[in-house]
Formats: structure tokens, C-alpha cells, sequence
């Protein structure tokens, strides 16, 4: 079975042929990284004409890539949300239309079971695992049962990790996504310099045990950085090691924190998983690594193409949900807000 996938949910426009074999037979994206660098941030309006522009190329690409034409897909997915409303619709829309054309099933997949399923593709997980999921819109702690089951054990209360590191990027002069960039900065920085705080460490009630907030640190950040007045090169070094190590800390201890739980509440845990663009910095793999197998578990995380936005792993939420019968009518309203618990809940 080949499924063609489509990702417009942010600022890439992507489309990816995944085989049912787990064979990625193409995954083309098209990131539209300047207007927004230009504007130091994405914006919805121009995202979403970006992806009209270009999504019927992209797609193109993809099936010459994969040597394949539409006549050998099995069935279309699209994000179906959560994400910017404009590029959602644009997707789905196109998606639609395909799958009408070709008479084969539209499939409407969640963004964040896109990225939460992408192991199975890849090193073909079993069920349940923990789950931490890190991106630009999210932070969420949570074990994985089913392509249908997700249960939260914890979320943030504010900003999203990729969110942050976004905020600080802006704060100390770098261009967006900040991630990386923040990341790359943070090599040649200190990270003992400032002593950044870390949210809900002394709070001993366990509803808090696995709960992020990030909009204190950002704050901090910001704090000190007026403070300092003209900032130096080591300056924005330094605040950029800062605070990448003080994510590290805040997630390492939210992590030990969800396993405690899961032994607590007997769940068998077949391993676990970081997912999501933030899973693509290197120094947050290897903290979270290092902790995981303290705990006898196993680690895994997509490789770092896989992590950020793509349709490889659309197209791959497709084939698990076809898999359990749930394909979509093309009726299905694209949707800016789509929490994961509200998979298991009657189909579209
Ligand atoms: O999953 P993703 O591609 O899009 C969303 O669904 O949000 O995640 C994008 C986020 C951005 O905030 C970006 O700055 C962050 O992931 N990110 C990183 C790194 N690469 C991407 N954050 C930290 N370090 C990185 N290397
Ligand atoms: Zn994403």
C-alpha cells in the first residue's frame, strides 16, 4: 500500500509517498524560510499563500521521486490540524480534491500524532511507550497506547519549548527558527553563567510532577539580558548555554518524573520516545538519553530530518489509521485546535 501525505500546517510545504513496508519512497520540502526571517516570526497569511503557490510542485516532485504517478496511491493524508487554519485548508483541500479525482480514501491526520507515530515508522516501536513531545506549539509528557490513545501525563501551562527558544533567539539577535540557531550558539557558551529557574522543581504536589512552564524562564532571560545593557558576543553565548541547559534540566526531571508514574501505575513500556522539532537538538538528545538509560529503558528518537515538520510522517499516521479502518469523508473540517485525546472519540 502507497500513501501519498501533505504537510501545510506551519511554513513547510511538504509531500512525501510512505509505503506500508515503512519504505519512504520520498519526502520533498519546501521550508519558506524568508519572508518570515523577515519578519521574525511565521505569518499565517503569507504561510498559507506560500503553500498554494507551491503544493501542487511539491507533490509533483514527490511522486517523480518515488517513481510513482497517482495512479499507484492507495489513499491521500493531510494534516486535518491542529496548525495555522490557512495552510491547514489548503492542504486538506488539496487532498480532497486528489482523492476525489482518483476515487481512493482521504485521510485527515493530527499533526501531533504525526510526530508522536513517527518512530514506529522509523524503528517500528510497539505500544505503549512514554512520549515527550517538544515543538513549536507543544510540550507535552504522555504515554503513547494506541495510534488512538494517547494519555496526557502532563503539559505546559504556557509556552511551547520550541516557542522559547524561538522568544530567546529574538532576544539575543538571532534569526528565526531560533532553535537551531540557539542550539548552535550555546556550543561556545557557559552554561554554569546564569542560573536560570526552573518551574514546579519544589512544588511536591504530584499533580505539578510532570507540568512545564516556560514564559519564568523566558522572562529571566530577558531580565538579565537588560541588565547586562550592551551585550557581548560571550554574553549572548552564555545566555544561550544558560538556558539551553536549564531546558535540559527542567525536561530531564519531568521525564524521571512520567517513568515514576508509569512504574507507579504498572504500565509496560516498550521504551522512550522524543518527538518534535526541539527533539532535533543535539544537546537535549543526549541529556535525555543519558537519564532514559539510567532507567534500564530504551531511548529513541526520530533522526533529525524526521523530527522537524514533513510529510513522511502525515503520510504515516495515514497508513496507521488505515490500518484500523478510519478514513475520513471529505466532509472533514480542518481544525486550528486538535488535542490528541480527542482521537479516540467518534471518527469524522
Ligand atoms: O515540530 P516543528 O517542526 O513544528 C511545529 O509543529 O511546531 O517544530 C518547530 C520548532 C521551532 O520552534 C524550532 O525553533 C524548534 O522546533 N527547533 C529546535 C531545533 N530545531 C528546531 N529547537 C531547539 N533546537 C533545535 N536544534
Ligand atoms: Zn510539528
Amino acid at each position: 500500500m502507497l500513501i501519498l501525505g501533505i504537510e501545510t500546517s506551519c511554513d513547510e510545504t511538504s509531500a512525501a509517498v510512505v509505503s506500508d513496508e515503512r519504505k519512504i519512497m520520498s519526502n520533498v520540502l519546501l521550508a519558506q524560510l524568508d519572508p518570515h526571517i523577515q519578519c521574525g516570526g511565521v505569518v499565517p497569511e503569507v504561510a498559507a499563500r506560500s503553500h498554494l503557490d507551491s503544493l501542487d510542485s511539491v507533490i509533483r516532485r514527490a511522486l517523480a521521486e518515488a517513481d510513482v504517478t497517482l495512479n499507484d496511491i492507495d489513499a491521500v493524508a493531510a494534516t486535518g490540524g491542529p496548525g495555522l487554519i490557512g495552510g491547514v485548508i489548503v492542504g486538506v483541500t488539496t487532498a480532497k480534491a486528489i482523492a476525489l479525482a482518483s476515487n481512493i480514501p482521504f485521510i485527515a491526520v493530527n499533526h501531533l500524532a504525526g510526530h508522536a507515530l513517527t518512530v514506529r515508522l522509523t524503528d517500528d516501536v510497539a505500544f505503549p511507550y512514554l512520549l515527550l513531545l517538544v515543538s513549536g506549539g507543544h510540550c507535552q509528557l504522555m504515554i503513547v497506547a494506541s495510534p488512538l490513545d494517547y494519555r496526557i501525563l502532563g503539559e505546559t501551562m504556557d509556552d511551547a519549548v520550541g516557542e522559547a527558544f524561538d522568544k530567546i533567539a529574538k532576544l539575543i539577535g538571532l534569526d528565526y527558527p531560533g532553535g537551531p540557531h540557539v542550539e548552535k550558539l550555546a556550543q561556545q557558551g557557559d552554561p554554569s553563567r546564569f542560573p536560570f529557574p526552573r518551574p514546579f522543581f519544589d512544588k511536591k504536589d504530584p499533580e505539578f510532577s510532570c507540568a512545564f512552564s516556560f514564559s519564568g524562564l523566558k522572562t529571566a532571560v530577558r531580565r538579565t539580558l537588560e541588565k547586562l545593557g550592551n551585550l557581548t558576543d560571550k554574553d549572548r553565548a552564555d545566555c544561550a548555554a544558560s538556558f539551553q541547559y536549564t531546558v535540559g534540566e527542567i525536561l530531564k526531571n519531568r521525564v524521571l518524573n512520567g517513568l515514576r508514574k508509569c512504574r507507579d501505575m504498572n504500565v509496560p513500556l516498550t521504551g522512550f520516545v522524543v518527538a518534535g522539532g526541539v527533539a532535533a537538538n543535539q544537546y537535549l538528545r543526549q541529556s535525555l538519553e543519558k537519564i532514559v538509560m539510567s532507567q534500564n529503558l530504551k531511548f529513541m528518537a526520530p533522526p533529525l530530518d524526521l523530527c522537524t515538520d514533513n510529510a513522511a510522517m502525515i503520510a504515516w499516521g495515514g497508513i496507521e489509521k488505515m490500518r484500523l479502518r478510519q478514513v475520513d469523508s471529505l466532509s472533514f473540517v480542518p481544525r486550528p485546535r486538535w488535542p490528541l485525546v480527542e482521537l479516540g472519540r467518534a471518527p469524522s
